[in-house]
């Protein structure tokens, strides 16, 4: 792991995000005192067990939320956050060291303020960038000198430098003196109770090394790891790199287990054994398709990126349109099978058993399930899920749908298993009953059949 040693006999004036900006004003006064030691901005899947970490290290945290159904959300206690998030979130609460507000101003009253807001694709699947601005414009409207800006959001490289530094600078501030500018983006892994967000690292990326010194004291507030890269470009990089790896490698696992069902062989027995090399090899599953706001959209800011300066990036460019098809060779193969019993799709009844894009949350975006349910509806199908979730799912087709709380009442054809909670019963499946086992986690009936 790298230190700040020897970054400083290393690559600190490497990068062009090291040039310090400086204009001839007077330099801002910096605040003696703030209200607040962290402002977070955006309470979502990421912002608020951030906040929550915050304020269970004994910070005292302003979260900032713009959506007033999300402030109602956390402040009811619905948040859908870790079991030993709640308790926290409670103490913080009530112990009033955790603070939300809707108002922007209030953001000059931290010493500190993480940008956490989401950055999606649009629907041709070019980077969104209107939340991530208009966050930006309000931290950089509401900078007061001494105060810390650290960018958390997946995100092209040179976006914290475009849309914090140069902006800052063009207010008069000279960051790395008066001001600080990091980037740092989360990993946390929303549901996964197995990591607690103290024992992963963060990288950081400073705008100067005094900016990088200064995110890494805010970081350790709550992480015991803090690994430096040198620069905010190294920074963004990395998180983009992160999860260009796991989609190439999710598609990957995908073809390997076409592959092995075109010979008749179990893909996750090859999984497990070629698992066993204690070096050079990582086990991904294949499945349904990817979901969530990480994998089906952060390689996206990375081609995007490159397209402008023509620079191919073509194994990626295949892995993210193999992934985009996946929920497609779904739909085949319920086509498939259900022909092997002389049935069609237009008279067919199927059945989503999990539609969440991962098990245990309660998120459905990018879910491929919705994908799926809405190709089965245009050839005829007629379609029902399960997942005790979500009560109502709206289709891109405007097409309600209802829980089917009564499965066995359903009376499907065929079954698709795409997600499997934890809390889920399953015990309604009757032998005689088609099953498609899209998640590949060996949950055997008599009948299930592999993608
Ligand atoms: N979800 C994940 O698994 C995950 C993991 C690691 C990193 N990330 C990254 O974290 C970032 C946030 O993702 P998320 O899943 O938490 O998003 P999210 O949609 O769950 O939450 C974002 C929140 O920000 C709020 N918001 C939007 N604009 C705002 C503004 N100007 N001021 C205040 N609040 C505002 C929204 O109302 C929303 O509640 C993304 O860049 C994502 O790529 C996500």
């Amino acid at each position: 792991m790298s230190s700040l040693t020897d970054i400083r006999h290393g690559i600190e004036f490497a990068h062009p995000d090291r040039v310090v900006l400086t204009l001839a004003v007077e330099p801002p006064q910096a605040k003696a005192e703030f209200d607040f030691d962290v402002a977070v901005v955006g309470l979502g899947y990421v912002g608020l067990p951030t906040a929550i970490a915050y304020a269970d290290s004994g910070a005292r945290v302003l979260g900032l939320e713009i959506s007033p159904r999300r402030l109602e959300t956390i402040l009811d206690r619905r948040a859908d956050v870790l079991e030993r998030d709640q308790l926290k979130l409670d103490r913080a609460l009530s112990g009033n060291n955790l603070a939300l507000t809707n108002d922007k101003s209030e953001l000059s009253s931290a010493r500190a303020v993480i940008v956490c807001v989401p950055t999606p694709v649009d629907d041709f699947l070019v980077p969104d960038l209107a939340i991530l601005r208009a966050a930006c414009a309000a931290v950089v409207e509401a900078a007061t000198a001494g105060q810390i800006l650290m960018l958390t959001s997946t995100t092209y490289v040179g976006c914290t430098n475009d849309l914090l530094v140069q902006p800052l600078s063009q207010r008069g501030f000279v960051v790395g003196r008066d001001i600080f500018v990091a980037f740092s983006a989360e990993r946390i892994d929303p549901g996964n109770a197995s990591f607690e967000q103290r024992d992963v690292p963060r990288v950081v990326g400073g705008a100067t090394l005094e900016c990088e010194e200064e995110a890494d004291r805010l970081l350790h507030l709550y992480a015991a790891n803090v690994h430096h890269v040198g620069s905010l470009a190294a920074a963004e990089m990395t998180k983009l790199l992160e999860n260009t790896f796991r989609a190439v490698n999710i598609a990957l696992a995908n073809e390997f287990a076409d592959i092995c069902s075109s010979l008749d062989i179990d893909i996750n027995t090859v999984i497990d054994a070629a698992a066993t090399k204690p070096y050079g090899f990582m086990a991904f599953r294949p499945g349904p398709g990817v979901g969530g706001h990480c994998i089906p959209c952060d390689p996206h800011y990375l081609l995007w990126q490159l397209r402008r300066s023509r620079v191919d990036a073509p194994l990626i460019e295949v892995a993210m349109t193999a992934i985009a098809h996946r929920p497609r060779h779904v739909v085949e193969r319920v086509r498939d099978v259900l022909s092997g019993r002389g049935q069609g799709l237009a008279t067919a009844k199927v059945l989503l058993v999990g539609i969440a894009y991962k098990p245990n949350v309660a998120d459905l975006r990018e879910s491929p399930a919705l994908e799926i349910l809405s190709e089965l509806r245009s050839h005829g199908a007629t379609v029902g899920y399960l997942d005790n979730h979500f009560d109502v799912v709206t289709l891109s087709d405007g097409h309600v749908l209802q829980n089917v709380t009564q499965p066995a009442l359903f009376a499907a054809d065929l079954i698709i298993m795409h997600t499997t909670h934890e809390s889920v019963d399953l015990d309604w499946i009757t032998t005689h009953q088609l099953v498609i086992d899209a998640t590949y986690d060996r949950v055997s009936y008599p009948t299930a059949v592999t993608l």
